[in-house]
């Protein structure tokens, strides 16, 4: 959707040649130490600012300064026309600390240049940094690219010479680390960033832009220009294969339904890994309509499948291996139109399972079960991980912080969460079981779609998706209280986040066979 894509690059030039609008240090508190790269004169501004202890590196301080203040008469060698130090803080003990510590440097340069209205950002990294060359790369350029984004595709340009604009070439100079695992990191960061703010984008599209229809012609875009297979299965299909949850959810809706299928395919031999994201376009509750106040906010109820379908595009794009990944997006919008479900009424989900509608807000359950089934019983995936804003209850156990996980897999579990902290996307497991599930047990159907009265909503809302898995190892990541309005971050912006995409990757580049259960 973003015609003008960021461009970030490795720089092949010397620092000090650098002409562009921002020359930016990334400085680690209380080691006042810069790459021999940079060039001398700031070098001794450091030492100067450091020596006042006006500047010490901590996490998220800044210092703007221009050549002039700087250089001696003869001095040539900051060409730049600003200069920005970054403070890192302290390095965090963990691994993964130190991950986030880059990405928050990230997104504040991507603040700082916005602010100046720099189009042109040349970054050094860091020296002395206890990570990979390929990791800070990666994560620094997370950090710039998620803290650049900007949605204005609905705004009229106009004169505004307050406001901060949009960095438009990024480029990275290695300081002195290898440079082939620099560009390595650096073009993994981008493909997740890109992935990232592509889901963003999707999401704060309003209902009546980014409809069930908007997300298969993306899937088919995506199908012409990567290695990604795709196929839309639209009503008809859905008719056949008598799927009641989509098509029940759907019948208030004057948009047909689309069941997105992307599939990434890699060796025979490899386990396939099954994916399902919610692609709920606008839910208004149906019949069982939701309270005005806040409604908007439900356009953002697709962010599961929006998050599924740019993750298999970085998948496609890193061209990951040992694993093959198949990804299912049902799309509909959930309204009230004259045919839309009741509660009462009864459907008949993919595979024969019944379930008794007892509130029509309770409708990604209903949606993602069809798409489970027919996953499962068509690929035989070893796991399955599906994504959705399924319930507000999350939002009530865990705030806007970590995405709830439920899984019949302890090993599932534990990689989504391992990958969730690398990610700086972390994740809380509830639990599941037989008491829970009981809250689901209908009277007339196989199970109700809510429980009688709203305890544990999150943990009977997991129950109901449990009932299609079966044995199939299994995890349910709720994002309803990370999706949007995630913890601020200076890589986070308010709106949605795009969480989610880059655990997938995270998850999935690494995956190995699931060992059977029972054995460590
Ligand atoms: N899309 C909502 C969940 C949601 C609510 C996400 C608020 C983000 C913020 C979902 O379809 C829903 O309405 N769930 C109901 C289920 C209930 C009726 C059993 C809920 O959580 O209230
Ligand atoms: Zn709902
Ligand atoms: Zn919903």
């Amino acid at each position: 959707m973003h015609d003008d894509v960021v461009a970030i690059k490795m720089s092949d030039k010397n620092p000090r040649e650098f002409s562009g609008d921002l020359l930016v240090c990334v400085v680690e508190e209380d080691i006042p130490q810069l790459a021999s790269e940079v060039p001398g004169a700031i070098h001794r501004a450091l030492q100067q600012v450091w020596s006042t202890g006006d500047f010490k590196g901590s996490k998220e301080q800044t210092l703007l300064f221009y050549p002039g203040m700087i250089a001696t008469e003869n001095d040539t060698e900051v060409r730049a026309k600003r200069v920005l130090l970054v403070g890192l803080g302290k390095q965090d003990e963990a691994i993964n600390g130190r991950r986030e510590q880059l990405r928050l440097a990230g997104g504040t340069i991507a603040k700082q240049a916005g602010i100046v209205k720099a189009k042109e950002v040349l970054v050094i990294l860091p020296k002395d940094y206890l990570l990979e060359a390929a990791d800070i790369s990666q994560c620094l350029t997370e950090g710039l690219l998620l803290g650049n984004y900007r949605f204005e595709f609905h705004k009229t340009p106009k004169d505004e010479p307050d406001k901060p604009t949009r960095v438009e070439r990024f480029f990275l100079h290695d300081g002195g680390l290898a440079g082939g695992a620099v560009r390595k990191g650096l073009q993994r960061g981008k493909a997740l960033a890109e992935a990232a703010c592509a889901a963003r984008d999707m999401a704060n599209q309003p209902g009546n832009h980014w409809t069930p229809a908007a997300f298969a012609d993306y899937a088919k875009k995506l199908g012409k220009k990567s290695s990604l297979k795709c196929k839309v299965l639209d009503k008809a299909a859905m008719q056949k294969l008598c799927m009641g949850g989509i098509l029940g959810v759907n019948q208030g809706s004057a948009l047909p339904p689309q069941l997105v299928i992307l599939e990434y395919k890699t060796d025979k031999k490899n386990p396939t890994v099954l994916l399902v994201g919610k692609g709920l376009t606008f839910d208004s509750g149906g019949i069982s309509l939701k309270p005005p106040a806040g409604m908007e906010d439900m356009k953002y109820d697709m962010c599961g499948g929006a998050a599924v379908i740019t993750a298999m595009q970085a998948l496609a794009e890193t061209e990951v291996s040992g694993v093959n990944v198949v990804a299912l997006i049902p799309a509909t919008e959930n309204l009230s139109g004259s045919a839309a479900l009741k509660p009462g009424d009864v459907i008949r989900h993919f595979g024969g399972k019944t379930s008794e509608i007892i509130n029509t807000d309770a409708e990604g359950r209903l949606i993602l079960a069809d798409a489970l089934a027919y996953g499962i019983a068509t690929y035989a995936p070893e796991a399955v991980i599906d994504l959705a804003t399924l319930t507000g209850a999350v939002i009530i156990g865990l705030g806007h912080h970590y995405t709830g996980l439920l899984a019949n897999n302890d090993q599932l579990a534990t990689r989504l969460i391992d990958a969730g902290a690398q990610a700086g996307e972390p994740m809380w497991r509830l639990p599941l079981g037989p008491e829970y599930r009981k809250q689901i047990d209908s009277r007339v159907a196989d199970i109700k779609n809510a429980g009688s009265d709203r305890s544990a909503g999150t943990i009977t809302a997991a129950c109901y998706l449990q009932e299609f898995v079966g044995e199939t190892p299994w995890a349910h990541l709720d994002i309803a209280g990370t999706a949007w309005d995630f913890t601020e971050k200076t890589y986070i912006p308010k709106g949605p986040s795009g969480t989610g995409v880059r655990t997938l990757v995270d998850c999935l580049s690494q995956w190995e066979p699931l060992k059977p259960a029972g054995k460590k």
